[in-house]
Formats: structure tokens, C-alpha cells, sequence
């Protein structure tokens, strides 16, 4: 086995390793090796951020969509899906129910659903604003003109969450079909970022065809868009899917990469997601050990959580938003760390080097 302290020493100053040192740091290191730069990356994100992580309020509003991705749930071409909407009533009551709860972040995701014309997102994003100036909004509503993205912006959505899902175009061609393009998924990234969104890149660990080399890739293309958020957790089959039969990513590929991507970005927003916490009981717990910072619990109505299935066995489908907000308060207590009641915006710390910051 090589000795990988001094890549990790190298990422902790800062520097970014080449591509031929990334891949040594992916594939070979040992399981003590991994227990340190876990270490090292829990030490990192608890001077920036204490103890404190922050916590969203999921709201699925719809899971129509438009696209047909090979790995996930409600593609279109899956017809046993039974298809929901909620109303913008419906969405403000979810936020309600939230900021009672204490959230101050409100994630709007659904799939690529036209029925939501972009004037309903622009009323929707002003109506809770205005009920709730101290609360941001993350949209994560896929593939947008510039156009779009600027009204969303100017309606008061803070932040945008976009994965790219790999940044190797082969890769990207496997799991999706033809109409969707690297190039487009990347170009609207760059738009975003442009506008002013706080923007969120990432992957799946483990998806079908996926290389070493190609995780290598999406650590140089998060470098190069510098992203103030980072969503990455394991790919998980769903049996509906062309992927039903492939294999769920790993909890230990996946720790790998949130510790390195919180050495490589110290002040980035890196949720422990809840596909962490379906492979292992214990997974979001074990994310934030190794330097994730922001939990996402589900605000959706309990009657429309297990439409919302990308992948199979997803937790948290038959739990009331309180459940989930208190359960996880206390899942973080007993490892010693606090659920903050925050918008939680990203900020840059000091002493970081250009490259780190906004
Ligand atoms: N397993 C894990 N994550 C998935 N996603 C979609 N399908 C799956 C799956 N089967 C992720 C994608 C998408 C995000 C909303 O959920 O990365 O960007
Ligand atoms: Fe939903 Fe634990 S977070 S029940």
C-alpha cells in the first residue's frame, strides 16, 4: 500500500493533486488511512462550522417528470408510478409546518414537470418570501433557460441544486438517454452561478459505469466550477429502472468522497443525504464524521413521501416532518453535534486561498 498522508497533508494546505494522485488517493488507500483523512476532514468542517450543521426542509412538490434518467424512480417511461402535484397551497402549508418546525431553508425539489410554468414558480417562491423574508429557498427543479433562472432569481430563490451526475460525457451518455447533454447540464451551472444562485454540483457514488477516473474527473470539474454546495451519496438501484439489477454504491466510496471533496472545499455546504441514510442505518451519522455539515430532512406531506422514490427502500417515507426534525435532532445530539435553526448560507472563511472563495 502507498503511503497517501502526504496527498491528504497536500489537500489539507490547500493545493489541488494532480489527476495521477487523486487516483492513488481513491484506490488505495487502507481503512486506517481512510479513518484519518475522515478525521482530518470532521476536524476541518468543526473549526469552520462548531458543532452546528445545518438542516433544510425538503419539499417534493412534484414528482411528474419530463426526462427518462436510467437510474432514477419516477423517470417517465416508469408507469407504475402513482404521479402527484401539489398546489402552491399545498407547498405553503408545507412551509408553514417547517418554520414552525424551525427551518429557515426551504428546498423546492420535484422532477422536470412543465405543468409549473415558470410564472407558478415566480408566484410560489414570492408567496412563501413573503410570508417568510428570513428563510431562503433552494430550487432543484432540473434543466432551465438562463431566462428562467434569472426570473427564479429575481423573485428571491437564493440557491440552486443541479447535480451534474458525472462530468465525463461518456459517463453522463450511460445514464441518460440522448436528449439530455454533459454540455447543457454544465452550461446551466455556469448560468447560475452567473446569476447569483448559491449553486450545488454532484453525483452519485457508484452509479452504473462509473470509473475511478470518472470520480477523478467530477473532483477537477468541482474545482473548476467551485460550487458553494456539494450533494454526493450513494447510487441506489430502483427495481423500476433499466438499473434494477446493478449494484448499490458503497458507504465507504462514498465517506471517501465527502472527506475529500471537505478538504478540498472547507466552507462548501455538504449535506449527509438521505440515501446515506438508507444504506446504513447510521449513515448521515457517519457523513457528518466525515465532514458534512447540512442534513435534509423531508417536509412533503406524509401522503405523497412514497411516490418520491428515486431509488428503492428510501428512509423517512412514512414520517410526519416533526418525526423526521427531531429524529435527526437527536441522531446529531448523540454524536455530539447541534441542529441549528440558520438559513445557513454559505460563507467563505477566512484564510482560504482564492480559489475557495465566492
Ligand atoms: N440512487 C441515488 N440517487 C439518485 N438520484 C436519482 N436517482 C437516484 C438513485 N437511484 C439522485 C440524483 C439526482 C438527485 C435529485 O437524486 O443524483 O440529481
Ligand atoms: Fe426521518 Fe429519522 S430523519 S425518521
Amino acid at each position: 500500500m502507498p503511503n497517501v498522508k502526504p496527498l491528504i497533508e497536500k489537500l489539507e494546505a490547500n493545493q489541488i493533486l494532480s489527476k495521477e494522485e487523486f487516483y492513488t488517493l481513491l484506490t488505495e488507500i487502507s481503512d486506517q488511512d481512510l479513518l484519518y483523512l475522515r478525521e482530518r476532514a470532521s476536524t476541518i468542517a468543526r473549526k469552520n462550522f462548531g458543532n452546528r450543521i445545518y438542516t433544510r426542509g425538503l419539499i417534493e412538490f412534484s414528482n411528474h417528470c419530463k426526462n427518462d434518467c436510467y437510474y432514477c424512480g419516477i423517470r417517465r417511461s416508469n408507469k407504475n408510478v402513482p404521479r402527484y402535484r401539489l398546489s402552491e397551497e399545498e407547498i405553503l402549508h408545507c412551509a408553514d409546518t417547517g418554520y414552525t418546525l424551525g427551518f429557515r431553508t426551504f428546498v423546492l425539489q420535484g422532477g422536470e414537470d412543465a405543468y409549473y410554468s415558470d410564472d407558478m414558480i415566480v408566484t410560489i417562491i414570492k408567496s412563501i418570501k413573503k410570508k417568510y423574508p428570513d428563510c431562503a429557498i433552494t430550487l432543484s427543479i432540473g434543466e432551465k433557460s438562463y431566462e428562467s433562472y434569472q426570473r427564479f432569481y429575481e423573485a428571491g430563490a437564493d440557491r440552486y441544486l443541479l447535480r451534474h451526475e458525472t462530468a465525463n460525457e461518456e459517463h453522463y451518455q450511460k445514464l441518460h438517454p440522448p436528449t439530455l447533454s454533459l454540455k447543457n447540464r454544465k452550461q446551466c451551472l455556469w448560468d447560475l452561478k452567473e446569476i447569483g444562485f448559491q449553486v450545488g454540483a454532484g453525483i452519485m457514488i457508484g452509479s452504473p459505469h462509473q470509473t475511478e477516473t470518472n470520480l477523478v474527473e467530477d473532483l477537477l470539474f468541482i474545482k473548476e466550477l467551485s460550487p458553494h454546495m456539494v450533494g454526493i451519496g450513494p447510487f441506489i438501484p430502483h427495481h423500476q429502472t433499466p438499473f434494477a439489477k446493478e449494484t448499490t454504491g458503497s458507504l465507504r466510496q462514498t465517506l471517501l468522497l465527502l472527506s475529500i471533496i471537505r478538504l478540498m472545499f472547507p466552507s462548501v455546504l455538504l449535506p449527509a443525504t438521505t440515501a446515506l441514510g438508507t444504506i446504513h442505518p447510521e449513515g448521515r451519522e457517519m457523513g457528518i464524521l466525515s465532514g458534512a455539515n447540512v442534513v435534509m430532512p423531508n417536509l412533503s406531506p406524509t401522503t405523497v413521501r412514497k411516490k418520491y422514490e428515486l431509488y428503492d427502500n428510501k428512509i423517512c417515507t412514512g414520517d410526519e416532518a416533526a418525526e423526521c426534525r427531531y429524529c435527526l435532532e437527536g441522531r446529531l445530539n448523540r454524536i455530539g453535534y447541534q441542529l441549528v435553526v440558520d438559513r445557513g448560507d454559505y460563507k467563505p472563511f477566512p484564510n482560504l486561498s482564492m480559489s475557495d472563495k465566492k
